[in-house]
């Protein structure tokens, strides 16, 4: 039988106000997804909590619950949408802009998403360089902006009659930046805030008024955000939760498919060479150096930590690993990513695989959007503050503890992820011993 939960969960009750910066692709693929889903229209294909299982006790108890019948998530019915955008497009106008949904599709869902106007953006051209727009904060220091962005949720709040908030960064990519002094004390960073300090990004600037306002953060894109030594504290002294960074899509997500069972059979590696092309937004921001920087960062540390070369000198220290981005604009949202894998098995024979994924970013990022926004409002109603490395399986550079190496290996991650719903719910974790089943 199961024991006691260890924790007190709330219930999922009232309204859950779910809060972007950045209304583009990804960010209404999602919402819009969500309400042909509610209508539907369609079903929530990629999404754990709306169809995985999870096996509780042993094999043969015969227990194994959909996820959003064994933890209180909130609904579909009680999501509420919001955002800022530094262009003053509706989602909807948004929408038919990205390209991503056929524009039946978007007619039928065409009410709600008109009903979302960005507000205004805290935006920073040094940051985001190769797109501008007119819908953002002019004047002000970035404490103003700050302060800006902490009224918006309090009336977002307020006129939607929300319970609880989630924010969710669907904003593009920042460009790469380390963490310096101004991270190190929120006295230093209120003090960097009120005099402009240029190491503040505009999404540390939402990042920190989610936090002020008692809302959990998540960080969809590759942005140095709250991998700070301030933002992490102020997450753990308001008692919330925080993850990131970078949705795990497309090549990455292949990568770390594959990547582990080369590595499960002792099978070694050369190179490994990706290249993408890609036409929507995300793209274009991509191709100025200092954003694709943060993106190849991301990308290039997942096959270090899988396949610890230091453990696995013979197979895995000469491993030649690049990964390139081309905005090839006629394929809009629609990449297309290559990979050539140059692996070695017994006495040194060389083959390759190649790998040709025709994947549709948003398609692949929506769900997981989804699935993160009903994870972290779960987490802050079981009182789960700061870092939720559980949450690994969706994010290409997951978060950890200083100084602990992140785990990047998909099927470690979702074990990872379902022990900590059945530790919530005080469920016996499973080992795959199963020797029982044998006495
Ligand atoms: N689609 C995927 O598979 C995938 C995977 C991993 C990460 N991501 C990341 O998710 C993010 C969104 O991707 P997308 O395809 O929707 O891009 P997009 O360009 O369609 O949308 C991003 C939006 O953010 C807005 N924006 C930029 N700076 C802002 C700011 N400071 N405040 C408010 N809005 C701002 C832009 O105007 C744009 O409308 C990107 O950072 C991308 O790298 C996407």
């Amino acid at each position: 039988m199961p024991s006691q939960s260890p924790i007190k969960i709330a219930p999922a009750e009232g309204k859950l106000g779910v809060l972007i910066p950045g209304i583009g692709a990804v960010s209404t693929t999602f919402i819009a997804g969500v309400e042909a889903i509610k209508r539907g229209l369609a079903l929530p294909i990629g999404s754990l909590t709306q169809l995985a299982t999870i096996r509780l006790g042993k094999r043969t108890d015969g227990r194994s619950p959909y996820i959003k019948d064994f933890v209180p998530l909130a609904k579909l019915e009680d999501l509420v949408f919001g955002g800022w955008d530094i262009y003053d497009d509706t989602a909807y106008e948004a929408a038919v802009n990205a390209k991503v949904l056929e524009p039946s599709l978007l007619e039928q869902v065409k009410e709600p998403l008109q009903a979302i106007k960005p507000m205004k953006a805290v935006f920073d051209h040094e940051y985001i360089r190769n797109i501008d727009g007119p819908n953002k904060h002019t004047t002000g220091t970035k404490m103003d902006k700050a302060q800006a962005l902490i009224a918006d949720i309090a009336k977002f709040k307020a006129d939607n009659g929300c319970a609880r908030l989630v924010m969710i960064w669907c904003g593009s990519t920042e460009v790469f930046h380390r963490p310096s002094a101004v991270h190190e004390s929120l006295e230093a960073f209120e003090a960097g805030l009120r005099n402009d300090n240029p190491e503040i990004a505009p999404s540390q600037i939402y990042a920190y008024a989610a936090l002020k306002s008692g809302v959990p953060y998540i960080n969809g894109a590759p942005n140095l955000t709250t991998d700070t030594q301030v933002l992490r504290d102020l997450a753990r002294d308001k008692n919330l939760p925080i993850c990131g960074k970078d949705f795990k899509t497309g090549q990455t997500f292949m990568k770390t498919l594959i990547a582990p069972g080369l590595k499960a059979r002792m099978l070694g590696i050369h190179g490994w060479f990706s290249t993408n092309i890609l036409g929507n937004r995300d793209g274009e921001v991509l191709e100025d150096p200092g954003s694709f920087k943060s993106k190849e960062e991301t990308k290039l540390s997942v096959l270090e930590h899988i396949l610890q070369p230091e453990l696995y000198p013979d197979l895995y220290s000469k491993l030649y690993h690049a990964v390139r981005i081309n905005y090839y604009p006629p394929r809009g949202d629609d990449k297309e990513g290559w990979d050539n894998i140059d692996i070695f098995g017994w006495l040194g024979y060389k083959m390759q695989i190649k790998i040709d994924f025709l994947c549709r970013d948003s398609i692949l990022a929506a769900p997981l959007a989804l699935d993160l926004v009903l994870f972290m409002d779960l987490a802050q109603r079981a009182g789960m503050k700061g870092i939720q490395e559980w949450l690994s399986f969706y994010f290409k550079g997951p978060m950890t503890a200083p100084g602990l190496y992140p785990e990047h290996d998909i099927f470690i991650q979702l074990m990872k992820l379902k022990n900590t719903l059945r530790w919530m719910q005080g469920e016996d974790l499973i080992t795959h011993l199963g020797l029982e089943y044998y006495d």
